[in-house]
């Protein structure tokens, strides 16, 4: 089932999710919501807060093409990180059409239990490596646009205001 993408801004974007226990079904099931979600619109990965379920879990795909590699994350935790970095133009699905250059770890080393209850570790690089950050940061609260100065994000900010209001009017 596709959810819907909650906008910025919203106070579920700003507040840090919650530890996930046992793997359930209906956790399964969320994680699969998410993917279908992530893949709808388009997208290469999604956090829980981003439909509104204020747990720690996080799903990616960064493959653009060939076959999808996705990947579910409960409770994911950067482990590593490396000293070089790295500049991605990022956006995200809760910010629609904005985009801006961020600098991060450019390689990071990630925990994390899967849909199975077992535990998984693996290393980022590239893309990967950004989106998985990314993703992480929704968990704590953050978005990608509180790396920005003050004048870019408000900015942004009365853009997805602005988009709301249209959304909203049109129903
Ligand atoms: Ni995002």
């Amino acid at each position: 089932m596709i959810r819907p993408i909650l906008i910025h801004p919203d106070p579920r974007l700003k507040k840090p999710c919650e530890a996930v226990g046992e793997i359930t079904a209906d956790l399964r099931q969320l994680a699969a919501d998410m993917l279908e979600t992530m893949y709808d619109a388009p997208g290469i990965g999604l956090a829980a807060p981003q439909v509104g379920v204020m747990k720690r879990l996080i799903v990616m795909d960064c493959i653009k093409d060939g076959p999808p590699e996705p990947i579910i994350l409960f409770n994911p935790k950067v482990i590593w990180a490396s000293e070089d970095l790295s500049i991605y133009e990022e956006g995200c699905l809760s910010i629609p059409d904005q985009y801006a250059d961020v600098k991060r770890p450019a390689e990071v080393t990630v925990r994390w239990t899967d849909e199975t209850g077992a535990a998984q570790e693996r290393q980022f690089a590239g893309i990967w490596a950004t989106c998985v950050q990314h993703e992480i940061d929704h968990l704590d609260g953050k978005l990608f646009i509180d790396y920005l100065g003050p004048l870019k994000r408000q900015m942004i900010t009365r853009k997805m205001e602005k988009l709301k209001r249209e959304r909203a009017r049109q129903g």
